[in-house]
Parts: structure tokens; sequence; C-alpha cells
């Protein structure tokens, strides 16, 4: 018998059932460790920008256009041309972004890993990244998969007659999959609400949540609310079913499929028929064969398929016998040449519901007499234009008809239209763009690149630092708003899609002024006299150095970490990088930057009690512990350490498990691991808590689930332990305070070493 037990006689694969499958509701700590450094066969010194910077791109461009038209057999290129499919292949690497929580995307080339490179819509792209191979070996570690399946994108856009709007480069490879993005539950195909094919989750409680859609009628008229973060209408798709939901063949229902997912990209109605019409002027789609007929995707096909997966065994399995989605045929005459057949075609002509070969819905010319379109491999055959039910929805919704025919009418704009909403699309999650690489990067500033002007003067020294801070430590201000100010403007940030952070200086601006877990009220005290202080330094500085605003907010919650430190007896100096520079509220896009709004906040114990959240609060607080790229102990040290200095949102005193508030002590923790106190809900929900002493039961403290969770969580307990112990006081501190800095400068991309 196996020395291991279980259910497998191997040492690698565990014994089942796993930790995940035994307690499903746990929090998964853990999720703050992806992609450790052991990970990356690159090793930790190895600069990617450098890498990058010292290509010859002009030359790879060539030879991806060179590689572009020229066939292999194993995969024969329709119409002789690998670009459409390369295109559709970099929009579903970036396809995935989603504007709530900034995950998905083309940053890290996720495309390759499960269970993205799995998905039914991602069908036959491992193709497309197979026939790339050739150029990733020749130029290595200097391009990585992630830029590659971009830059290729553009490169056909290029080939077929198309302009550009630019390049940028510098996206770093991830070297796992990544586990924390919710994509909705598994088995949701949205086809069937009933019977839909349960995936490897069946019977998984986390699967019965559906937390992904809430169905609403019976099958046949099922709507849903689409869940937050969520971006598309169904679990593995990139946005919507071509068929329109549920495969319903209803244009009009699929445009309001097509406005939430594209919108939840970040897409206004313009750029979204921009992109639709754009890229189907190219290509084809491929439904030769019943799905039924199909092989297992990348991820569970047999060893010698060699990670290809969706293994066709209809004639060669590929050209002519091509399945990929299920609809067949081509939208356009030329499909290898940039024009305005789709959308004149789409409007000159009436379409009729039809299906493919493999069974699925599609639409072609109702006249005879519509122009055809050659086949993509077999000589002299021609066939009818097609068009998806999500191309008829763009006739039939008003508002995407009016961009059509304003689109129509000028080619030269809708070509521009094109190009900007492309670049958008796969540069969007890339964030500041002092992060774009290349000679491509255009000049032109982007509003939806949240725009910092550059530095243009000299920025404050040492001297400089200490005159600032005791100026600010002077104004009367409390550590409380110092601290909190500072963690409002930094903690904006997430390393998704670099969005957000203190630089900038937009806590001044609107919407992050006005946001209720920023107390605004706190704001118009603290704001004013900062600003005050920097114009009176700015004044009389000499040789034109300045400290802009937002290098104020930074430094003011260094002052205050440093003050709140030297209370609790403990001597550090708060690490401040100057050189972060101010914006104004024209460069900010209001409601796009609204979205990184917090609605759950646990480092300010900040929860939106007016929303129907169908997660727990800790597993919210979790998530932005993971958009901050916190390591368990970093996020445990930064709550204990907010919660003694008092930055709760609103006045609250949960977890404020001290009655020294201000200073920098490790009573949190001390409180949290004592059991000369009991601990009991307030009410039914469990939200809140109340913390007496075990022997008088008076009560001490209150709590929320994001206080308590550091004591009941196993893991974090044990972190909560260290830093309680008798020689962890210190050591609390230390890790505070570089935690503490690691938060400030997330968005400082000009000066910090990684580029992730
Ligand atoms: C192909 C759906 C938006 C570019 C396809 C295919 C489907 C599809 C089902 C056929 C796949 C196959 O069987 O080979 C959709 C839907 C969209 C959408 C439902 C949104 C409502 C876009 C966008 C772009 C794009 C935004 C690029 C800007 C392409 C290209 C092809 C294609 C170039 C041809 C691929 C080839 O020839 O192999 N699309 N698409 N699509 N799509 Fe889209």
């Amino acid at each position: 018998t196996c020395p291991f037990g279980g259910t497998r006689i191997s040492g690698a694969a565990g014994s089942e059932p796993q930790i995940d499958h035994w307690w499903p509701n746990r929090l998964k700590v853990e999720l703050l460790h992806q992609e450790p450094p052991a990970a990356n066969p690159l090793g930790p010194d190895f600069d990617y920008a450098e890498a990058f910077k010292a290509l010859d791109l002009q030359a790879v461009k060539s030879d991806i256009k060179a590689f572009l038209t020229t066939s292999v057999s194993w995969w024969p290129s329709d119409y002789g041309n690998y670009g459409p499919q390369m295109i559709r292949m970099a929009w579903h690497s970036a396809g995935t972004y989603r504007i709530a929580d900034g995950r998905g995307g083309a940053g890290q080339g996720m495309q390759r890993f499960a269970p993205v490179n799995s998905w039914w819509d991602n069908g036959n792209t491992d193709k497309s990244r197979r026939l790339l191979w050739p150029i990733k070996q020749k130029y290595g570690a200097a391009l990585s998969w992630a830029d590659l399946m971009v830059l290729t994108g553009n490169c056909a856009l290029e080939i077929m007659g198309f302009k550009t709007f630019g390049f940028a480069g510098g996206r770093v490879d991830a070297w796992e999959p990544d586990r924390s993005t919710y994509w909705g539950p598994e088995g949701w195909t949205g086809k069937a609400p009933k019977d839909a094919p349960r995936g490897p989750m069946a019977g998984h409680p986390e699967e019965m949540v559906n937390r992904g859609l809430r169905w609403q009628g019976g099958p046949k008229d099922a709507t849903y609310e689409l869940d937050s973060p969520l971006a598309a209408s169904h679990q593995s798709l990139i946005y919507v079913d071509p068929e329109g939901p549920n495969a319903n063949g209803d244009p009009l229902d699929s445009a309001r499929d097509i406005r939430l997912t594209f919108g939840r990209m970040a897409m206004n109605d313009e750029e979204t028929v921009a992109l639709i019409a754009g890229g189907h002027a190219f290509g084809k789609s491929h439904g030769m064969v019943k799905a039924d007929r199909i092989g297992g995707a990348p991820e569970v096909a047999r060893m010698h398929e060699m990670g290809l997966g969706w293994h066709n065994p209809e004639g060669s399995g590929n050209a002519e016998f091509t399945m990929t989605n299920g609809i067949e045929g081509s939208w356009t005459p030329n499909p290898t040449q940039w024009d305005n057949d789709y959308l004149e075609n789409l409007f000159r002509f009436e379409w009729r519901k039809t299906k493919s070969p493999a069974g699925s819905i599609q639409w072609t010319p109702v006249d005879p007499d519509a122009p055809k379109t050659p086949d993509a491999h077999v000589e002299g055959r021609m066939n009818p234009l097609m068009m998806m039910t999500s191309d008829i929805a763009l006739k039939e919704d008003p508002a995407y008809r009016a961009v059509c025919e304003k689109f129509l009418a000028d080619f030269d704009y809708f070509s521009d239209a094109f190009s900007r909403a492309w670049f958008k699309l796969t540069h969007r999650d890339m964030g500041p763009k002092v992060r774009y690489l290349g000679p491509e990067v255009p000049a032109e500033d982007l509003i939806w690149q949240d725009p910092i002007p550059p530095l243009d003067h000299a920025v404050i020294d040492d001297a400089d630092i200490a005159r600032l801070k005791s100026d600010i430590l002077a104004s009367g201000l409390s550590v409380t708003d110092l601290v909190a100010t500072a963690w409002a403007a930094a903690s904006t940030h997430r390393v998704s899609d670099k969005r957000g952070g203190a630089n900038g200086g937009r806590i001044r601006l609107q919407p992050q002024r006005g946001w209720a877990v920023n107390e605004p009220d706190r704001l118009e005290r603290v704001i004013p006299k900062l600003e005050e202080i920097a114009d009176r330094f700015n004044g009389s500085a000499p040789g034109g150095k300045r400290v802009s605003f937002a290098d104020m907010v930074v430094l003011a919650g260094c002052a205050g970490v440093e003050k709140a430190a030297r209370d609790a007896g403990s001597n550090v100096e708060v690490p401040f990088v100057p050189g972060r520079r101010d914006t104004t509220q024209e460069l900010t896009d209001v409601e796009q930057f609204d979205w990184l709004q917090p609605v759950s906040d646990g480092f300010r114990n900040y929860h939106d009690t007016s929303i129907d959240f169908t997660v727990s609060p800790e597993e919210l607080f979790l998530d932005r512990a993971m958009l901050l790229s916190l390591t368990a102990p970093e996020w445990t040290a930064l709550t204990g350490g907010l919660r003694v200095l008092g930055v709760n949102a609103g006045g609250s005193q949960h977890g404020v498990f001290t009655d020294r508030v201000g200073t920098l002590t490790n009573d949190m923790f001390r409180h949290l691991t004592s059991m000369d106190y009991v601990w009991s809900p307030q009410d039914a929900s469990e939200m809140t808590f109340d913390i007496k002493d075990r022997n008088s039961g008076e009560r001490r403290f209150t709590a929320t689930r994001c206080d308590l969770v550091f004591g009941s969580n196993s893991q974090l307990r044990q972190i909560a332990e260290v830093y309680a112990a008798d020689d962890g006081k210190d050591r609390f501190v230390r890790e505070f305070v570089d935690a503490w800095h690691k938060v400030m400068m997330l968005d400082r991309y000009e000066v910090r070493p990684t580029q992730r």
C-alpha cells in the first residue's frame, strides 16, 4: 500500500480530498503568494525592459510579417494569410480585461495558461501561438509572449492595409496560471441554464452559489444580472455568445450583452462598434464539424498532443475542415484587406437566419445576388457572406446603428476610431505611459492612460524633507489625519491594470475627493493645510526646486507614521522618494476613475452595506490586499498598524483594540490573540462582534469580520502571533514601515526596480 494513503499512489499529486475540497469556504490566503520568484526560469536579475530595448523592433516586425504570409502544412493559413487568426489571438489576449478590478488583459500573456488557454472561445488560439513559436524562439527572453501576441496582431493589421496607432512593449510574462481571478462559476455556459453541462467543479459548494449570474424567468426567457467584476456574458467566453444570449439568435438581446460587457471593458458605444466592425473586416469563422466530434481543450488533451487541444478528426482536421467556434463563413468578399465592406454589406442587404454545418445559428443575405466570398482553401469555390447574431446587433440596436452610419459615411473617421480603440484594447492594462517601451509608442497622451505631466523641476532633498515633515507635524493635523490621507491616496493603486496611486495628487480631485471611504470632511481639512505648506516652501525654495502636492501627501503619511512609532518608543525613519507630479482635473476621466472607488475596504473597515455582496467582507479584503500585491505578513502588519492609528473610515471604532490611538503599538495583535477575552457576534448576520472581558463580562472592544479574521484564520493567526509576541513589537513596526513604503511606491514605475 502507498505510504501516503489517499486515492493515488503518487507523492506529487497528494491525496484527495485535499484542503480545498474539505473546506472550500476557507479564506485562500495562499492566493497572495502566487508567482513566486522560484517559478520564474529567467531568474530574479533578468531585466525585461533592458532586454526589450536592445531589440531591433523593425527587424522583429519584418520577421513576423514574413511569417504571416508563409503557410505551413500542419496548419495551413486561410487565404494564404495568418493575419486574421493572429488578430483574433491578440484580441482574445487583451479582451479578458475588465475595469472593475483591472484583472484580465494582455499584460502577462495569460492566454498561455489554464483556464484561459482552454476556454472554448479561445478555440485554436493554441495553433496561433504554436505557429508563432519560431519567432518567439528566435528572440527568446527579449520578447515576452505577452508582447509578441499584441505585436503580431499589429503586424497582421498592417500587412492587410491598416495603419495602426502604435505599439508599446513592456508586458512581462507570468509563469503560472492566475488562480485568483474570478471568471464566473464553472459549468456556467449560459446556453442552457437548467441543463448546463457541469464542469470539474460539479457539486462544489462554490459552484452551487452560482455567483456569476442570477437567473430570472424560466429556461426559455431567462435573463440575468451580471455579477461584478465579470465582463463576459458567460464563463469561458471573451465577451458574448455570437449566437445571442443562450444561443437565442436575437440581435437586440445580443446588443444588450455587448453593451454590458464591452462597457465593463471600458469601451463606449463608438469604441465597441469600431472594434467589432474593424475586427470582422478580416478573416472568417470556422464551423465545418459538429462540436461533439472535437477533442478536449489543450489543458486536458492527451500527452502526445503536446499541449495542443481541440483535435478535429474530420478530413485533415484543418484548412477547409477547420472547426473553431461553430459558425462558418466570412463577413466580407476580401477578408485579408482593410476596407469598409463589413458595414456596407451589413447595411446593404437584408439578412436571414440559417445554420452552419456545425449547427450554429448564423445569418446569410436574403438577396441571391449579394457578393460572394472566396473559399479560404478550395480553389474556385465561392461561399455566401456570413454575419453573426452579434453582428446583426450593430444594425438593429438604434445607438449602435447611429455609430455604424457615421462610420459608413466616413471611412477615414472609422479607420481612426478603430486604430485608437485597438490601441486602447491592447494597452489598457499596461498602466502609466512610463511603462511603455519601444520606438512605436505614440506621442499623444490619451485620457484613459490617466495622464500625469512629466517631472520638469528639481525635487526636494533630505534637508527639505526634514523641514517639511516638521512643518507638517506643527500644522495641527493629527497622526490619524496624516496617515489616513496618505493611505487614501496611495491605496487606490491596483497592480492588475496599474491604475491609481498617490502620484498625480488625484486625492484632491474628483471623484476621489468625494468618495465616502475617503472621508471628504477630513480631506477638506487636510488638503488646504498641505497645500499651504507646499506653497510656502515653493515660494521660497531656491533653484526652481518644488514639492508637488502628491509628494506632500505621501510625506505627511511618513511624518505621521514616524511620530506614531516615536510615541510608542520606536525610532524609525520611513523611506521617502520624492518626484511625484500633480495632474489636473481635465486630465482625469471622472467616470472611468470612479471604478477605483472601494466598495469594501478592510484596511479602513469600510463596507458599503447598500450593496448586496455575494462574497464575505474578508474575501473582499483579501482581494484588496492582492491588488496591492501584499504578502500575508505585510497585509497583517498594515492592518494592525492602521487600526491602532485610527484610520477606520467614518470614525468607526471596530478593531481599534487599543487605548492609545495614534501610537504605533502591537496592541491590535496582543488583544486579538489574548484568551482574556471572549468574542461574540452582535447579531445573526455575524458581521460585527463584541469583545468582552472573560471574567467581568465587560465589553472592551467591537470588531468586524475583517478584524477577527486575523485571529480566526489559521494562517493569519500564526502571523498575528509573531507580532503579538514579547519579541514581536519591533518586528511589527519594521514590517509595518516596509509595507507602508511598498504601498506608497506601488505606482512609481519610473523608479521601481520591478516592472510587473
Ligand atoms: C472571428 C465572435 C469581436 C476579430 C470570430 C469568430 C467568432 C467571433 C465566433 C470565429 C472564430 C472561429 O470560428 O474561427 C466575436 C464576437 C465579438 C467579436 C461575438 C463581440 C461581440 C471581435 C473584435 C475583434 C474581432 C473586437 C478585433 C478587434 C476577429 C477576427 C476574426 C474573428 C479577426 C477572424 C479570425 C480568423 O479568421 O481566424 N469572432 N468577435 N472580433 N474575430 Fe471576432
